[in-house]
């Protein structure tokens, strides 16, 4: 499939969405939201998937947020709606897919672009990158699930703080506040990615996607992790990644697993 906004490249079971709007510096517009809900539905169905990671396009930016110029006239309706539907195709959706997902954040990401890159699984910083959420600065809010997720990955007061000064953050800060993982020159990104990516790919796709969900368990109000985590743990012993997994161990040589 084409994109209009997106180049998406399939190699070594790794799929990489590359955000394709530098003279916006890759901006999320509608359009392109529609296209990421397309592109990570595809990856996660594509058997030949097993990690996605999404970069933006150029060297400065991953994304600089929600494109600014498409909702500078919303009424409180059209405004209510775009986060609902936002988070609902796009920002929810790359949370809870199946699919093991990576941020390369290898530039600004602002706004809808930080809720993007904390949608995903976990984050890979280059060390040219600021992160901030600066709706406050134009008079709203961050509406893609971006109060929620910045207090969980770095807590209350430094999620508090960022939201109200719009402030960014580089990337080294972003490290020590564990909202990154890793951080490396931009010429390393992609590469670092590919190589975690390599290893996530030699386990259990299936028991990966079960961890995935009972690690957001904990998340979900009216959820209980613990018992999710007990229904994920028991119904890999139902799969054939398990069989493959134990058995391979117990005749000492590499699993080579079914996948889903
Ligand atoms: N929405 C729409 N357009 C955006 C955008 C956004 N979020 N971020 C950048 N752009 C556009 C600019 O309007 C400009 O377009 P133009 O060349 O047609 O005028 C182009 O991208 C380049 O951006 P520019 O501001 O000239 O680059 P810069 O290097 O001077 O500044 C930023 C970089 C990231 C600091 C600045 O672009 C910025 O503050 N962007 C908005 C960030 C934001 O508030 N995001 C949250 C939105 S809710």
């Amino acid at each position: 499939m084409t994109y209009k906004n997106l180049i998406v490249n399939s190699e070594n079971y790794i799929t990489t969405i590359i955000i394709n709007r530098p003279k916006k510096l890759n901006a999320l517009n509608q359009e392109t939201i529609k296209e990421l809900h397309e592109a990570f539905k595809a990856a996660d169905k594509d058997k030949a998937t097993k990690v996605i990671v999404v970069t933006g396009s150029g060297e400065k930016a991953f994304v600089a947020g929600a494109d600014i110029s498409e909702f500078a006239d919303f009424t409180v309706e059209e405004g209510t709606h775009l986060a609902a539907n936002g988070q609902n195709i796009l920002f929810d959706f790359v949370d809870n897919l199946a699919t093991p997902v990576i941020a390369a954040v290898n530039g600004f990401a602002l706004g809808g672009g930080l809720e993007l890159a904390m949608a995903c699984h976990f984050r890979v910083a280059s060390d040219n990158a600021k992160m901030g959420l600066p709706e406050v600065s134009l008079g709203v809010i961050p509406g893609y699930g971006g109060t929620q997720r910045l207090t969980q990955l770095v807590g209350k007061g430094r999620a508090m703080e960022m939201i109200m000064t719009a402030g960014m953050i580089d990337a080294n800060k972003a490290l020590g506040y564990g909202l990154v993982n890793h951080v490396v020159p931009q010429d390393e990104l992609l590469e670092l990615c590919n190589t975690i990516a390599a290893k996530i790919i030699k386990n259990s796709s299936v028991a990966i996607s079960g961890a995935i969900r009972a690690v957001n368990a904990n998340f979900k109000e009216g959820e209980n992790g613990y018992q999710t985590e007990i229904t994920e743990f028991g119904n890999c012993f139902g799969t054939e990644d398990f069989q493959e997994g134990t058995t391979a161990f117990l005749e000492k040589r590499k699993a080579a697993f079914p996948g889903r």
